[in-house]
């Protein structure tokens, strides 16, 4: 059985049929250009799935596709606005936050909702805002400092462009 599904993802509506099973995260993956959103352990353990529903950070392995019918999803091709990067992304580069890059997805969306939330966090309370994502390669401390200077910055990439 199949069921017609709409989701909303960065403004655009997509509509598909699929089994009322579908995971968002492999909903939203095979939509044509948004193969960002990492699929990494299928057990709401590695965060590398993260994108936002209304704002609001969700691993999209643990919603279905249906349930985000109604919802506004943001996934990380959406944070680029206009050619422009969110500060976020332009954090991790000006820090070298990532190494193999399998966790960035998940971890720029956590931070985009942290900074959304509390635009000066501290350390602490960045840690804990990533703490449901797991990096295997950088061991935090540029993922940290990126977001920093993300806050510190919020209107860096405006100003360079
Ligand atoms: S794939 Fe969703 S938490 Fe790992
Ligand atoms: S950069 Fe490799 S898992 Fe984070």
């Amino acid at each position: 059985m199949s069921v017609q599904i709409t989701v909303n993802i960065n403004g655009e509506d997509v509509t598909r049929e699929e089994e009322p099973r579908k995971l968002l995260v492999h909903f939203i993956r095979e939509t044509p250009g948004l193969t960002g959103t990492h699929w990494g352990c299928d057990t709401s353990n590695c965060g590398a799935c993260v994108v936002l529903m209304d704002g609001e950070p969700v691993k999209s392995c643990t919603v279905l596709a249906a349930m985000a019918e109604g919802h506004a999803i943001r996934t990380v091709e959406g944070l680029e606005r206009d050619g422009r990067l969110d500060p976020v992304q332009q954090g991790f580069h000006e820090l070298h936050a990532l190494q193999c890059g399998f966790c960035t997805p998940g971890m720029l969306m956590t931070a985009r909702a942290l900074l959304d939330e509390n635009p000066d966090p501290t350390e602490a309370e960045i840690r804990t805002a990533i703490s449901g994502a797991i990096c295997r390669c950088t061991g935090y401390k540029n993922i940290v400092a990126a977001i920093r200077w993300a806050a510190e910055h919020p209107a860096a990439v405006e100003q360079e462009a």
